[in-house]
């Protein structure tokens, strides 16, 4: 698989590069596509502190004049107020129209940056260079963007294309296991979706990839990306086909708002262990063969993956999980959505599932 791919929407396409040691060369790689030679780059204190100087050399070596506005590192970044304070950062640093934002970091900095570029002066470019593997396999690719409110995730957002993106996966050198997990999840999200075949490769492959094999790491972040790029492609508004994107998902967000989005529980253990319970929906549905469950939870257990609620927390209330559902952005109608799977590799969409069962799925993960 060649490492540069194209996620082709018309005159939105944009490229996504995957390599080692890009950072050195963004300055070069971004220039062409600048308005201006004038951009802010957004990070956290965490990421600025291993990797900002080296994207700024390479803008310097590139004649790019940066500002660089850094945030707090997680989730709570993702806040209305926090988002605030950016917008007033960036405002302060007098951006023209031609202005390009950069975010360098995770998928929280890569949902404020791409949110803030999409109303900035009404809207100015931003390039994502995603540095957990999350980021680098989900969140950087489709345009994806917005924060938190405190009915919900990411209920406040936007639809708005990067000019490119550079995944630096010299960059996960630093990233700690239990992230690189959670980006995991992400990852085997696509093989439990659409493709059985890269579902049983990162059976054979994804320890070796997760312990920091490069070459495996990048085929399996291609593959993802790849996957992303075409499901993009073919349904960027989610009316249809990107919905299963979501797989795990109205479950993670769920246990995700029910903890608070702090350190107890990242984003991608929210959607491992969403994914199990969406099987679990599935097999209880008489759609789903248990086996294939099983296959997964074995798998989960291979890695260190979390699959239940109970290792998370003991006690969840049951009552306001089910709310949580109600706020849920496929919800339609009143109905909620559900992705469920008929196998591994053979996810869907369906509102015809009862509300009952979600329930006592719910009260049973909950409990073992
Ligand atoms: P994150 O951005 O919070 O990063 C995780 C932690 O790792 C942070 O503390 C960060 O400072 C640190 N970090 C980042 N890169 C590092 C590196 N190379 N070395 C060491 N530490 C590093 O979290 P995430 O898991 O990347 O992203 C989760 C967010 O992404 C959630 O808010 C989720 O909603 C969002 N998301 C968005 C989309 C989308 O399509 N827009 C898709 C999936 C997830
Ligand atoms: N991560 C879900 C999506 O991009 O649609």
């Amino acid at each position: 698989m060649p490492d540069n791919l194209r996620v082709e929407l018309g005159e939105r396409s944009y490229d996504i590069k995957v390599g080692d040691r890009l950072l050195a060369t963004a300055g070069t790689l971004i220039a062409p596509l600048l308005k201006n030679k004038q951009a802010i780059i957004v990070t956290d204190e965490t990421v600025a502190r291993f990797y900002l100087h080296r994207l700024t050399n390479s803008l310097e070596d590139a004649n790019i004049r940066y500002r660089c506005a850094i945030v707090k590192a997680g989730e709570p970044t993702k806040s209305l107020e926090a988002f605030g304070e950016l917008m007033e950062t960036l405002l302060e640093y007098k951006p023209e129209r031609g202005t390009t934002l950069i975010a360098l970091g995770g998928g929280v900095v890569g949902d404020i940056t791409g949110f803030a570029a999409s109303i900035l002066l009404r809207g100015v470019d931003f390039i994502q260079i995603p540095t957990t593997l999350l980021s680098q396999v989900d969140s950087s690719v489709g345009g994806k963007t917005g924060i938190n409110s405190k009915w919900g995730k990411n209920l406040i957002g936007s639809f708005h294309q990067p000019l490119m993106v550079l995944a630096d996966i010299s960059t996960l050198s630093t990233l700690p296991k239990r992230e690189l997990l959670a980006g995991y999840a992400e990852m085997l999200k696509y093989g439990l979706i659409r493709d059985e075949a890269f579902f049983t490769w990162l059976e054979a492959n994804g320890r070796s990839l997760i312990d920091g094999n490069p070459a495996l790491r990048s085929e399996a972040i291609l593959n993802s990306c790849s996957a992303k790029a075409e499901i993009v492609a073919a349904d960027e508004k989610e009316h249809g086909l990107r919905a299963l994107l979501n797989f795990g998902h109205t479950f993670g967000h769920a246990l995700e708002a029910e903890t608070g989005y702090g350190d107890k529980l990242l984003h991608g253990e929210a959607v491992a262990i969403g994914m199990i319970m969406a099987m679990q929906t599935s097999v209880a549905m008489g759609i789903c063969p248990k086996a294939d469950l099983e296959r997964t939870l074995a798998h989960y257990q291979a890695c260190g993956l979390p699959h239940s609620p109970k290792q998370i927390q003991d006690e969840w209330n049951i009552n306001a999980l089910m709310d949580h559902f109600t706020r849920d952005k496929k919800a339609k109608d009143g109905k909620l959505t559900f992705i469920l799977a008929r196998g591994i590799g053979q996810a869907f969409t369906t509102q015809d599932v009862d509300s009952g069962l979600i329930r006592d799925i719910l009260a049973q993960a909950c409990s073992a």
